[in-house]
């Protein structure tokens, strides 16, 4: 299917449509006397939480502010992830909940964008039991929410735009609201061609398709000049960017180091077959590219691998994650792992263990294998008892949480560089934030650098130099010794 590339000629209907409701909500607004609001909930990855801060921003152009976390906003927007049933699930059971909000308001809207659109069950079903959905589009979409938006207000009845074009959008034409002051979510490549057995994504977001290495490049110097530390360049598969001129990720990655202004250059996700040592020796000789790899496993077991549709085998990958562990040394990898595939035998979990324990992950996300229709592990027989797979999950999780746990206490007594994300959640005078190589750290400011006029807040974004005191099994404890 061919890509569409979306110009700003395009965008003249969603232009025109947010200057109309800009009018609609400051009229609305007057006659409700307070604000409008909105709040978008986002499931899943930081593509989706990208789409939100693009669907935040065309909210915010037509004058809404985002809702207080105890007020029921007037658009409440539902960004939805597909890649595992508890997520759908936790969908499901938040649509239930609002329904006696929009009983009580009729003003209100509710929408559902997200991968879980591109599920036809999954539209039957909000038509047919969450009626009052008011809106139901697509992802690829995103850039007409003004327009569905526009029609939803108008028509007064459930619309739903679903189709399965391949579109690419560039950030420059759609107002962004960033989530964070410090951090910039930067796609630069969109869709997955992978077709791995088990994921829904492919079906969900499309063929691969790359942005402009120039437009990027314009976007990263301007969010340099803006102040932002940390440039997070995201696809589903962001190594495998190929842009219309031939330009590469290793071309994007050196490119975005080279911009003077960031201290941390971030990616995700990568696949094992398209992390090249090229890619690891830049990661290797710019200071600001962090000194982290995550790195998707999904298994350890070469049958297993073929069964999924990876195409790499054990060895493959230990070389990858060998070749990282020497050039990087003080770096950090981190997998994500799935456990009960179709077929998987106890010998197969246990070459997945071994591997586990081999590379010595700094930290994994560990997935019990969720059974998305439509794809072709869905089909295959011999599909794993829910208790075998508990079984085993726990397990693995019980060797990773030693292996996250001897890699936090390898920092104590160190001292690196911190960037600042805020405040703790577990206590307001500590502050949280990261290493280069992606460890967590709660940290305390001794009271001879503590600036009286300073907040928690006022530290978001800036570094520090923190010494490791103590290791948990998922963060570092340290106290500041230098304010940047
Ligand atoms: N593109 C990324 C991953 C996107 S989905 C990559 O290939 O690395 C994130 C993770 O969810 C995957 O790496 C996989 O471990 C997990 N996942 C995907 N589909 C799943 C399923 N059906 N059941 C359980 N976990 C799944
Ligand atoms: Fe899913 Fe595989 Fe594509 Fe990742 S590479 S998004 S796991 S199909
Ligand atoms: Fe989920 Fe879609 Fe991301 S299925 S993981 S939100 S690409």
């Amino acid at each position: 299917m061919a890509i569409i590339k979306v110009g700003k000629e395009d965008l003249r209907e969603s232009d025109s449509s947010m200057s109309e409701l800009s009018e609609y909500f400051s009229s609305l607004s007057a006659s409700k006397g307070r604000s409008i609001t909105y709040n978008v909930k986002t499931y899943g990855c930081q593509l989706n939480e990208s789409d939100s801060e693009k669907l935040c921003g065309m909210l915010e152009q037509m004058g809404l502010k985002e809702a207080s976390s105890d007020e029921t906003a007037d658009i409440i927007i539902f960004n939805t992830c597909a890649v595992r049933e508890n997520a759908e699930d936790r969908l499901f059971g938040n649509l239930g909940i609002v329904k006696a909000d929009k009983i009580n308001d009729k003003d209100r809207i509710v929408a559902v964008c997200g991968c879980m659109t591109m599920v036809e069950q999954n539209v039957e079903k909000i038509k047919k039991s969450f009626p009052y959905v008011d809106m139901v589009f697509d992802p690829q979409h995103l850039h007409l929410f003004p327009v569905y938006l526009r029609d939803a207000l108008r028509n007064k009845k459930q619309l739903v735009n679903i189709s399965a074009e391949d579109y690419i959008v560039e950030d420059s034409l759609v107002p962004i609201a960033r989530k964070r002051r410090f951090r910039a979510l930067v796609p630069i490549m969109y869709g997955c061609n992978n077709f791995c057995t088990y994921c829904i994504v492919p079906y969900a977001r499309g063929r691969e398709r790359s942005r402009d290495m120039e437009e990027i490049m314009d976007e990263l110097k301007k969010l340099a000049s803006e102040g932002y530390k940390e440039v997070m360049l995201l696809g589903q598969n962001v190594n495998s960017y190929r842009s219309s001129k031939g330009e590469r990720f290793p071309q994007i990655l050196e490119a975005a180091a080279g911009i003077e202004g960031f201290s941390r250059i971030r990616f995700m996700s990568s696949h094992p077959k398209d992390v090249s040592e090229e890619i690891v020796d830049i990661m290797a000789s710019y200071p600001n590219i962090e000194t982290h790899l995550h790195l998707p496993l999904q298994s350890g077991s070469d049958r297993i691998l073929k069964l999924m549709n990876r195409p790499y085998n054990r060895e493959d990958y230990l070389k990858t994650a060998h070749y990282f562990r020497d050039k990087v040394p003080h770096g950090a990898i981190s997998t994500d792992i799935i456990v009960g595939f179709p077929g998987e035998t106890e010998e197969d979990f246990l070459e997945t263990l071994k591997v586990v324990k081999e590379c010595g992950f700094d930290s994994a996300f560990t997935f019990q294998y969720s059974r998305r229709p439509g794809t072709k592990a869905a089909t295959m027989e011999d599909q794993i008892p829910h208790d075998v797979v508990t079984e085993r999950f726990g397990r693995l999780l019980e060797l990773q949480n030693d292996l996250a746990y001897k890699s936090n206490l390898a920092k104590v007594g160190k001292t690196e560089e911190i960037l600042i994300e805020g405040q703790s959640s577990t206590a307001p005078d500590i502050l949280t934030g990261r290493t280069l190589s992606n460890h967590l750290v709660n940290f305390t400011i001794p009271d001879e650098l503590k600036d009286p006029s300073k907040t928690s807040d006022d530290y978001e974004g800036m570094l520090c130099d923190v010494e490791f005191t103590h290791a948990r099994p998922y963060s570092v404890d340290g106290k500041m010794v230098r304010l940047k």
